[in-house]
């Protein structure tokens, strides 16, 4: 079965009628069809390794050249190599690594762009959302859903890193960027103690009179120690999917889907020699280690990793991890997105 679109030959005749269609913006669409519309997904982005020792000196060096203050956000982007300059790390998502030392704030802001971070080193400092203060330790996952206000501070003793992963790409196709910036003092107000939102919504409880007000959820942190717990447990009590470990999906609690319409992140445990069968999904991932060393093959490459480091995989490419000591995994993709517009698919296992 031919599942490609054919390019008919190009003739002087058809040249100059070509030519002739240009300047009244109008096109042949034969010319440019298998393109528009491939047999399968066609990336641009490659795939991508980030070494954190690498990156981590840079990132302190920035730390030293210019205040969180100045920055508005102190951050590193990751970018594609393919995509250089368009803030981009895969087709639809921005990543970078933000650094906030002791001392520091990052002033309150919101914008539509909704945003994930995911703790990659330090303890002491905090994100708040919507006037709620969350402790961030390594490995917990925040959300800060899109048009709410937001702002982090250190006032612990350690440099604190965080991957920070937003839609961005996805709202500047829409065209739909806003952004309001909110004097400092104002980020400083606690309008809720710490922990509210947690206890309200995330403890396997819903206020009884709630009612959903944004497609966000309601839970802004998403604690390591209890995501760790879970991992724990679970791989206790099996069974391991072939492909993904013991994997699992951080979840709206009022809903059951995605934490934000547009961003999906996983969290998966691969005990020591685990050797994945191959899989492959539409929606291009971005995978940050928590833990453990191993290396994952996409297509013909494979990057080793350790803790910290962090590598994309674009759309459809085939995936197999495979761990040397007990590891865990997190990963970020737009994956709520892509079912909600019926487009995102999977193959698993592959052999
Ligand atoms: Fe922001």
């Amino acid at each position: 079965m031919n599942t490609t679109f054919s390019k008919p030959e190009i003739t002087p005749a058809r040249r100059a009628f070509y030519d002739r269609l240009a300047p009244k913006n109008v096109a042949p669409l034969w010319e440019v069809l298998a393109r528009l519309v491939p047999a399968q997904p066609a990336p641009e982005m490659v795939p991508v390794l980030f070494e954190y020792e690498q990156i981590r000196p840079l990132l302190m060096e920035a730390g030293r050249l210019l205040t969180a203050q100045e920055a508005e956000r102190r951050v590193l982007v990751l970018e594609n190599p393919a995509l250089r300059g368009q803030s981009r790390l895969t087709q639809s998502l921005y990543a970078g690594l933000q650094l906030i030392l002791p001392g520091e704030t990052a002033p309150p802001h919101r914008h539509a762009a909704s945003a994930l971070r995911f703790v990659l080193e330090g303890t002491g400092a905090f994100t708040a959302v919507e006037g709620e203060k969350t402790m961030m330790h390594p490995g917990d996952f925040i959300i800060t859903p899109s048009w709410t206000f937001h702002d982090h501070g250190n006032p612990g003793e350690e440099p604190t890193v965080w991957l920070d992963g937003l839609d961005v790409p996805i709202v500047n196709l829409f065209d739909t960027s806003f952004l309001e910036r909110r004097p400092e003092e104002e980020g400083q107000v606690e309008r809720v103690a710490p922990g509210d939102a947690l206890a309200r919504y995330g403890s396997n409880l819903l206020p009884v009179d709630f009612v959903r007000e944004r497609p966000s959820s309601p839970v802004f942190t998403y604690p390591y120690d209890r995501t760790r717990e879970s991992l724990d447990v679970l791989f206790r009590n099996g069974p391991l999917h072939a492909c993904h470990g013991v994997k699992m999906r951080y979840v709206n609690p009022a809903t059951g889907g995605y934490p934000m319409p547009t961003l999906g992140a996983f969290i998966q445990y691969l005990p020591r020699a685990f050797a994945g069968a191959c899989y492959r999904g539409t929606d291009a991932t971005v995978y940050a280690i928590v833990e453990g060393q191993g290396r994952t093959s996409i297509g013909d490459l494979t990057f080793e990793w350790g803790p910290r480091d962090i590598f994309a995989v674009p759309s459809w490419a085939p995936v197999r991890h495979i761990a040397e000591s007990d590891a865990v995994l997190f990963s970020m993709s737009d994956r709520p997105a892509q079912i909600a517009l019926g487009l995102w698919r999977e193959e698993a296992p592959m052999s």
